[in-house]
């Protein structure tokens, strides 16, 4: 198939790339550069053995989108595409609205124009908010805490009134998790600009030097050891599952929503256990209030992405831990 991939240079959309180009299909990424860098075109073309076709260009373009559908014979977009700091989201509300909520209408008009009905859109966990019960399933209430899980939210929406007004489209909804570690060539990896936030980023830069120590954020949580606890899915089980919805998409019209988490939680002295392990080193920390805006624990009800796609996550905390570590290794 030919398959469009927005935001295809960036963490998840590469590693997709990887598995998709494997399996035959024909990939066109789209990409505007602005939390990816140019590199990850070549080192993409390294592990494929093939530079992939690539157009620098913003979804909100778009008269630029509807010339890449008419150029090539698309088959079927998966829409990484979107920026996902949620601190910045607060403070910059409508920049995110713009960019993921805007972006993917501009997209969907580009899609409708080129007669293009099948689509993978990349949602989050972030959607379900405050748990109300655990496992988080696919029909637990969706409250989002901040702006950017409500843009995800309302992407979600609108895609669903979409294949209600007209049921020829075919749209999953992933919801991922906590999306961690690296192609096991380390060619590919989490490249985060500036400061990371997230946790696996961050113990990666810990363990080389370049910053002098983590910062657990709160140890008094209600979970096992009182750090807070995620579902950390490796990034290649993640791109695995995008193989998964794609075959599902293609045979099953209609709105779909699925979870794509391991189903297991692991809190953040779990993961600098595994890490030091797989690193071999240590990770200095400090323990330091609660963040704004964090959650005690969450993880996924992983069994629909079972029963519907056939797809589980395969690896485990280790391999995580390995893979990111191989790839930070590399890069500095
Ligand atoms: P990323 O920032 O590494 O990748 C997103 C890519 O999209 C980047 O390369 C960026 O340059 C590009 N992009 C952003 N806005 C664009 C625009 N308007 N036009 C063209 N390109 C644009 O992020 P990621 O971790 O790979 O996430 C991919 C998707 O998955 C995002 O939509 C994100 O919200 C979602 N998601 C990510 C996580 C996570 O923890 N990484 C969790 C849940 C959902
Ligand atoms: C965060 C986002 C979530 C987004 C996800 C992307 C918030 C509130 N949530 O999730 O919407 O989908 O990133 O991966 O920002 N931690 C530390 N020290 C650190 C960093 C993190 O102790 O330096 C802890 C956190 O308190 C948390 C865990 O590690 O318990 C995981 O944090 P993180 O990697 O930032 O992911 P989330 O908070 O789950």
């Amino acid at each position: 198939m030919n398959i469009l991939l927005t935001g295809g240079l960036g963490f998840i959309g590469s590693h997709a790339a990887t598995v998709l180009a494997e399996q035959g299909h024909q990939i066109i990424l789209v990409d505007n550069l602005c939390n990816s860098q140019i590199e990850v075109l070549s080192h993409l073309g390294q592990i494929i053995g093939k530079q992939p076709i690539f157009y620098e260009a913003d979804v909100r373009n778009t008269n630029l989108l509807n010339s890449i559908f008419q150029k090539h014979s698309i088959d079927l977009v998966i829409h990484f595409a979107g920026l996902k700091s949620v601190a910045e989201s607060v403070t910059n509300p409508l920049k995110y609205y713009d960019n993921n909520v805007g972006g993917s209408i501009s997209l969907l008009e580009a899609m409708q124009g080129a007669k293009v009905n099948k689509l993978i859109f990349s949602s989050s966990a972030t959607v379900y908010g405050v748990p109300q019960y655990l496992p988080y399933d696919e029909s637990h209430p969706t409250v989002p805490m901040n702006t950017y899980g409500k843009t995800k939210l309302q992407v979600e929406e609108i895609l669903r009134d979409l294949s209600h007004a007209d049921p020829d489209w075919s749209i999953v909804c992933l919801r991922y998790f906590n999306p961690v570690g690296a192609h096991e060539s380390g060619l590919i990896g989490e490249h985060p600009r500036g400061m990371p936030n997230n946790l696996m980023p961050y113990v990666c830069q810990v363990a080389s030097g370049k910053l002098p120590h983590l910062n657990i954020f709160g140890d008094d949580y209600e979970t096992k050891d009182g750090t807070g606890e995620r579902d950390y899915i490796h990034v290649m089980d993640l791109a695995e599952g995008h193989v998964a919805a794609l075959n599902f998409v293609n045979q099953h019209p209609g709105f779909h929503a699925i979870n794509l988490g391991t189903g297991v939680s692991y809190s953040v002295y779990d993961l600098i256990g595994a890490f030091e392990q797989a690193a071999n080193s240590t990770i200095v920390r400090k323990v330091q209030p609660r963040r704004s805006g964090d959650l005690a624990i969450y993880y996924a009800k992983a069994d629909k992405a079972k029963n519907l796609l056939g797809w589980q996550a395969k690896r485990d905390l280790q391999v995580m831990c390995k893979s990111g570590w191989n790839f930070h290794k590399q890069k500095s």
